[in-house]
Formats: C-alpha cells, sequence, structure tokens
C-alpha cells in the first residue's frame, strides 16, 4: 500500500515526512475539519502528499485507521494528496529495540525510523543507538536536531550523526522563529553546511500555517531552489521509496 503511494507522488511537488495532522490521535489535529484545513493548507504551500508522523506513545492501530480515515477523507472532498504511514518515534530503548526487532514504525513500513530526541537533554549513547540502526539496515533520520539540546551543546554532534549513518531532518517552522532565536540560529547555520538532508513542517494545528508559509519563503530565501527542491521533494521521495542513500 505504501509503495503504491509513493508512486503517486511526482514532479516537482514537496513531500512532508514529519507532521501531525492526522485528528485525535496525539498533540496535532483535533478534528476530521482540522486534518482536512491542514491538508489544504498544505497543498496551496506546494505539498502533494505526506507522511504523517504521530508520537510513538500514540495507538499504532488507532493511527493506522485514522490514516485510511483521512484517506477517505480526501477522496470524498476530490482532493488528490498523497498519504503514507509513519510515526515520530524517540530514541528510547524500547522505540530502538522494536526497530531492531523488526517492529518499528517506520516511513512506509520501509528502512526510514524517523527519531526524536529529548528537547533539553543530551543523549550520551546516540552514537551507539544510530550504530545499531545502520547495522540493522535501517536508516535514522533524526528529527529537527536544531530543537534538541544534544546538537545545540556542541556544533560538531551533527556532523558526528552524519558519520554514524544518520540524517538531520529541519523543522522549517524553525527558520521562522516559531522555536526562539537560538533554534533559528542553529537551523540557519546547519543549513549553510548542507548538514540537512530533509526539510518537513512538523505541522500540529491549523494555527501553525501563518508561521509555516513564512518559513518556507525564508527557506527560499536562503538556499537556491536546487536545495529547496532536494530538502522538499527528491529526498522526501527517495526515503518513501526505501532507498538508502540519500542527495
Ligand atoms: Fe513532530
Amino acid at each position: 500500500m505504501a509503495m503504491e503511494n509513493a508512486g503517486a507522488v511526482s514532479g516537482a511537488g514537496f513531500f512532508d515526512l514529519h507532521n501531525h495532522i492526522l485528528w485525535d490521535v496525539d498533540d496535532g489535529a483535533s478534528s476530521p475539519v482540522e486534518s482536512l484545513e491542514l491538508v489544504r493548507g498544505l497543498m496551496r504551500l506546494g505539498f502533494v502528499g505526506a507522511a504523517p508522523s504521530p508520537h510513538s506513545w500514540s495507538d499504532r492501530a488507532e493511527c493506522a485507521a485514522r490514516l485510511n480515515g483521512l484517506r477517505e477523507l480526501l477522496a470524498q472532498n476530490a482532493l488528490s494528496f498523497s498519504l503514507a504511514e509513519n510515526a515520530e518515534n524517540v530514541a528510547s530503548p524500547e522505540d530502538v529495540m522494536a526497530l531492531l526487532d523488526g517492529r518499528g514504525r517506520t516511513v512506509a513500513g520501509g528502512r526510514w525510523f524517523l527519531m526524536e530526541l529529548p528537547l533539553a537533554a543530551p543523549v550520551p549513547a546516540l552514537p551507539n543507538i544510530l550504530a545499531m540502526i545502520a547495522r540493522s539496515n535501517h536508516s535514522a533520520l533524526i528529527a529537527h536536531p536544531e530543537r534538541c539540546l544534544h546538537f545545540q551543546a556542541a556544533f560538531d554532534a551533527a556532523f558526528e550523526a552524519l558519520d554514524a549513518g544518520a540524517f538531520l531532518q529541519l523543522d522549517v517552522m524553525s527558520l521562522a522563529g516559531a522555536y526562539g532565536r537560538r533554534v533559528q540560529r542553529l537551523a540557519e547555520e546547519l543549513l549553510d553546511e548542507s548538514a540537512y538532508a530533509v526539510a518537513a513542517t512538523d505541522i500540529h494545528s491549523t494555527r501553525d500555517l501563518p508561521a509555516l508559509t513564512s518559513s518556507l519563503f525564508r527557506l527560499r530565501e536562503r538556499v537556491p531552489d536546487d536545495e529547496v527542491t532536494r530538502l522538499l521533494t527528491a529526498n522526501p521521495q527517495r526515503v518513501l521509496t526505501g532507498q538508502a542513500q540519500l542527495l
């Protein structure tokens, strides 16, 4: 099913690998109406699909049902917007062991594991965690490193993660100052170093849409068009289709 969805994505459209647009499963959208408005908002900004990523504490079966519910809702409203399964995992023994045991909540059921770190605590075991993930033939996509103390505390930490086989996902709203100046500055520095492989929205609510709109302007101002395409179209499609190598 996931690969059929992947095939539906074509052309230069953006694909969002991190958001909370499924209603009533986590701290994201609160109703079908809000989910629909979020999809409409994403489509206006150039997105052709998404892999909604409920927090891994959400019930997996409920998330799967909600994904199908959103697909039905989009069809009823004649909206062409591709959806694939995903989750926002954490760098915890529970989530990582599930991945290593073949029960991980991955992008489209494939090799890619979207994983966030604690926002306010370093993760000394991160190199070991990333080594285990790499040995298991999975690929870690680290969510919004610019928002995590582990990366704020030492600029080299981002490059150590890259050396350990991980890839980094920019939260585009960091560029609009949605999480403060410190986060914005680190996002800009990592962007200037081409350290990110993917950009995504992490959108939770229709209240986020104005900030998301301005953040995409900021991204376009800061990097050339081909870098925007790499971050929001080409690499997300490679993740979606399970390719190990990103551009
Ligand atoms: Fe998220």
